[in-house]
């Protein structure tokens, strides 16, 4: 008989490492709904916490706002509860954690996993990807002003269209320059553990997302 082959759905245990703006969330979504498997996005659970003003959302708030990373027993806590729960038993994919070698570390004695997705985009180009993001108030999706020809509703939902409070010059500044100090060596990190996937971030992002599946597939 031996080991049955484990399905693909029980392979996805994924991180999704990248800069901000590199599209995480973009990416997320498209291999959340291909897999059937949860997107946990530390990023959206605290900005659902601000918005219900929990003790969480509030703590959060003041190191979002200034660009700099929440501390990493909220952040660790909030990972380890939601990965217990029985929908990431198959696969999960995290979206913004681990961000610094603290966090990689306590992820590991927390679960295994099967890849890391790195999502690779030039610094130059990111600070005009984040400025000029709008999001959906509805149901998350992201869109750019670029592409929105002056509509402030959403296509999938018809929802408003919002801008984060930290896509401002300013904080942007302050998120790349943390990702460069704190998560960067993240790939180095995960490198060494023979986990790494290198993805061009840069290009169309349906392009990107058949990049994604092409690794995915061949796990
Ligand atoms: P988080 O919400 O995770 O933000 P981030 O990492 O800064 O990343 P973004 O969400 O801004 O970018 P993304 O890579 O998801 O890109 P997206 O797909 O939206 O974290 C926010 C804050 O929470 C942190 O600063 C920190 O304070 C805190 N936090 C979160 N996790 C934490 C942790 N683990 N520890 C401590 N603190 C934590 O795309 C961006 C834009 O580009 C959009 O407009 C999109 O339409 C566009 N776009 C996407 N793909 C493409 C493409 N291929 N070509 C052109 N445009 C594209
Ligand atoms: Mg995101």
């Amino acid at each position: 008989m031996g080991t049955p082959t484990p399905e693909i759905g029980e392979k996805m245990k994924i991180v999704l490492l990248g800069a901000p703006g590199a599209g995480k969330g973009t990416q997320a979504v498209k291999i959340a709904e291909k897999y059937n498997i949860p997107h946990i996005s530390t990023g959206d659970i605290f900005r659902k916490n601000i918005k219900e003003q929990t003790p969480i959302g509030v703590i959060a708030k003041s190191y979002i706002d200034k660009g700099n990373l929440v501390p990493d027993d909220v952040t660790i806590e909030i990972v380890k509860n939601r990965l217990a729960e029985d929908d990431c038993k198959k696969g999960f994919i995290l979206d913004g954690f681990p961000r610094n070698v603290y966090q990689a570390e306590a992820l590991l004695n927390i679960t295994e996993l099967n890849v890391v997705l790195d999502i690779h985009v030039p610094t130059e180009n990111l600070m005009a990807r984040l400025t000029g993001r709008r999001v959906c108030s509805g149901c998350g999706e992201s869109y750019h002003v670029t592409t929105l020809e002056g509509r402030n509703t959403c296509a999938r939902c018809g929802e408003n269209l919002y801008q984060r409070d930290d896509d401002n010059e300013q904080t942007v500044a302050e998120r790349l320059a943390v990702y460069h100090k704190q998560t960067e060596p993240l790939i180095e990190f995960y490198k060494a553990k023979a986990l790494l996937k290198t993805v061009n971030g840069d290009q169309d992002a349906d392009a990107v997302t058949a990049e994604v599946l092409n690794v995915l597939e061949r796990l």
